[in-house]
């Protein structure tokens, strides 16, 4: 049964929305904190609370990674993060031995209930892994343990959890932001990373913090107050492009609002989950008030009252620093009913995700901040005109709403003199996979891929070896190849040469890595994160997998490099969202680049007759022609349960 301090909580907090419904998800956490998992009779209660059906909220709860509806979990549950970045860094190894050291396997716990393992997808930790998740049952505290490259590390993390001070604070441990850098001349958004109390409204003060915000709004001296229009104009003059991945121009977007419809809504997109990605995060866990400076900024601009920040839930600490900011920002008269004495009013809430990559997609995120499982929104309407609850809405970034309160400082002319004219200004490159310095750095949009890996990274691990291929973007973009690393990092360059900048999330491959292991990990994390709503992502990523299985077990057969072609013909473009190209377009580029790897895999196989079964339904002849259907192992595959099924 749920307590009665837990029953008030939850009713606080649909009193945050406008909606109640909206608070579904925070108030699993309360509960799942309470109970230590979500049972349906817990589930039921939680159901009562919102006068919802207990079966409406069990589906909301089961598309969610992080709600345990199926199974308790340990005192102290573990996941650890063995996507592609982590994995190129040491992941598999850190799990056989968490494996040996807590003497089970994932999906198990400890005999007397202290310690579950389990895996979990890219958690914005890429340049210091291999690392782990915890989560602490009985209070929902989550703590990420990072950078432990050896056996001596992985005790020290495990002994500090078991002594139960393991969550004195949540901070990431070893504490303090994880190596960044960049050009001096560029060092905006990670200038104050490094300070002592970086994210203390005081320390942002006095580096002239909410100056921009208070004259922007209420004017200086004998400057009058900009007008919305006029932020709108100035960041429409800079060609701030959107640093989610999509690249779309905030300005512009801004300028899509209907006239005259209100209210209107700010929704921050801080659910960054791309493998590869970890920028935000370094911005919110510390130098959160320059992204409230932002918020505030935008927020008058397109003339919102209440901002969401959708944060991933991963990003415990993040969300902690984030409220802990946005209190600071009220108790000074920055954010409330009257901001900087102006009248006008801004109230920020922190929304926390639960698990799902799908969410980072603007509809769908604005779905799930709804209390609806994340599924995405035809689009049009797009969200300025019809968002959150069906009011227009603008969804930006966190790394995109940050730049506002330089741009509006420093003019749109300042801002463009770096960078190329269609990728404007500097950008937070992330660096991570089989180099020597993976991190955070801050640069020009125009910065060669050379100059990031060896002057910023240090150049691959391997220094007799070099480098295979580059994933420029995040892990849904095309590869790049060694030959190509002279290619600047912009849109239009990376375009030109067959990839995208994406969220930048640089990942490096080094010369002895298979790229049928980086094929078969990167279909892995769509086959798990498909939202389940469209048929071509949901049931065809998982025969991709299961092929690739095949090859790299040496079963590969002769075919299957049509069929996958074949499949991946029939998820691009074929899906409701990008969420289908973002699967396939790896998979393609490496098959393109690579594809000697995969033959050479196939040949080795040993003989094996193919299992001649019906064809498959497909209304244009092309590539596939006389492509057969996986045989009869792969349906097994096929029928595994999946949560989102
Ligand atoms: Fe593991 Fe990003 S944290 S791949």
């Amino acid at each position: 049964m749920l307590s009665d301090n837990a029953k008030a909580e939850i009713r606080a907090l649909q009193a945050r929305y406008p909606m109640p419904r909206s608070a579904l998800g925070p108030a699993l956490y309360v509960a799942q904190r309470e109970a230590g998992w979500l049972p349906a009779d817990v589930l039921a209660e939680v159901a009562a609370l919102f006068g919802l059906d207990a079966t409406e909220v069990g589906e909301f709860a089961s598309f969610y990674h992080m709600y345990n509806t199926h199974r308790e979990p340990g005192q102290y549950h573990i996941e650890i993060c063995d996507n592609v970045p982590c994995m190129l860094g040491g992941a598999v190894k850190l799990g056989d031995l968490l494996r040996e050291r807590l003497g089970i396997e994932f999906g198990q716990t400890t005999p007397d209930g202290k310690f579950s393992l389990g895996r979990v997808e890219c958690l914005g930790a890429c340049a210091t892994a291999p690392m782990f998740m915890c989560t602490e049952k009985f209070t929902g505290r989550i703590r990420y343990f990072e950078e432990l490259h050896t056996p001596e590390k992985l005790d020290e993390a495990l002994a500090l959890i078991a002594s139960g001070h393991g969550f004195d604070t949540c901070e990431r441990w070893p504490l303090g932001p994880f190596r960044h850098g960049g050009r001096p001349d560029t060092n905006f958004l990670l200038a104050r990373v490094d300070k002592p109390d970086s994210h203390r409204i005081e320390t942002y003060i006095a580096d002239g913090g909410y100056e921009t915000a208070r004259r922007v709004i209420t004017g200086a001296g004998t400057t009058p107050p900009r007008s919305p229009q006029q932020v709108i104009d100035e960041v429409k003059a800079a060609v701030v492009r959107g640093r989610g991945g999509a690249g779309f121009p905030a300005g512009q977007k801004w300028s899509f609002l209907p006239a005259g419809k209100y209210p209107r809504y700010l929704v921050v997109n801080a659910d960054e989950s791309e493998p590869g990605t970890f920028k935000d995060r370094m911005i919110m866990e510390y130098d959160p008030h320059q992204l409230i400076e932002g918020i505030i900024l935008t927020s008058y601009a397109i003339e919102a009252e209440r901002a969401f920040i959708y944060v991933r839930g991963e990003y415990y600490f993040a969300a902690q620093r984030l409220e802990g900011a946005i209190a600071e920002a009220e108790a000074k008269g920055f954010l409330g009913d009257n901001i900087f004495g102006s009248g006008k009013k801004l109230k920020v809430i922190v929304h926390r995700g639960a698990g799902a990559y799908e969410c980072g997609e603007e509809t769908a995120l604005l779905t799930s901040l709804e209390g609806y499982r994340g599924h995405p929104r035809l689009k049009p309407p797009f969200p300025a005109v019809e968002g959150l609850y069906g009011k227009p809405t603008i969804v930006n970034n966190v790394e995109t709403i940050s730049n506002v309160p330089h741009i509006l400082r420093h003019g749109a002319d300042w801002y463009k003199q770096w960078g190329t004219p269609q990728s404007t200004g500097f950008r937070l490159f992330c660096l991570s996979g089989q180099v020597k310095r993976p991190g955070l750095y801050e640069l020009p949009h125009g910065t060669t891929l050379r100059e990031l890996i060896y002057e910023y990274g240090g150049g691959p691990t391997d220094d007799s070896g070099g480098l295979k291929a580059v994933i420029p973007g995040g892990l849904s973009v095309q590869f790049i190849t060694a030959d190509q690393l002279d290619i600047p990092l912009d849109y239009e360059n990376l375009a030109k040469a067959g990839s995208a900048l994406g969220s930048a999330g640089v990942i490096v491959i080094g010369a002895d890595q298979s790229m049928i292991e980086i094929a078969r990990r990167t279909v892995a994390f769509y086959r798990e994160e498909s939202c389940g709503k469209c048929t071509p992502c949901r049931e065809g990523v998982p025969w991709l997998e299961a092929i690739l299985e095949r090859i790299e077990r040496g079963e590969g057969r002769v075919e299957d490099i049509a069929l996958m072609l074949y499949l991946a013909d029939m998820i691009g473009g074929k899906s409701f969202c990008p969420f289908g190209y973002a699967a396939i377009w790896g998979l393609q580029s490496n098959l393109a680049k690579f594809r000697g790897e995969f033959d050479a895999a196939i040949a080795a196989a040993r003989e094996r007759p193919v299992i001649p079964i019906r064809p498959i339904y497909r209304p244009d002849a092309g590539a596939a022609s006389g492509v057969t259907e996986p045989s009869l192992p792969l349906e097994e595959k096929y029928n595994a349960p999946t949560h989102r099924r």
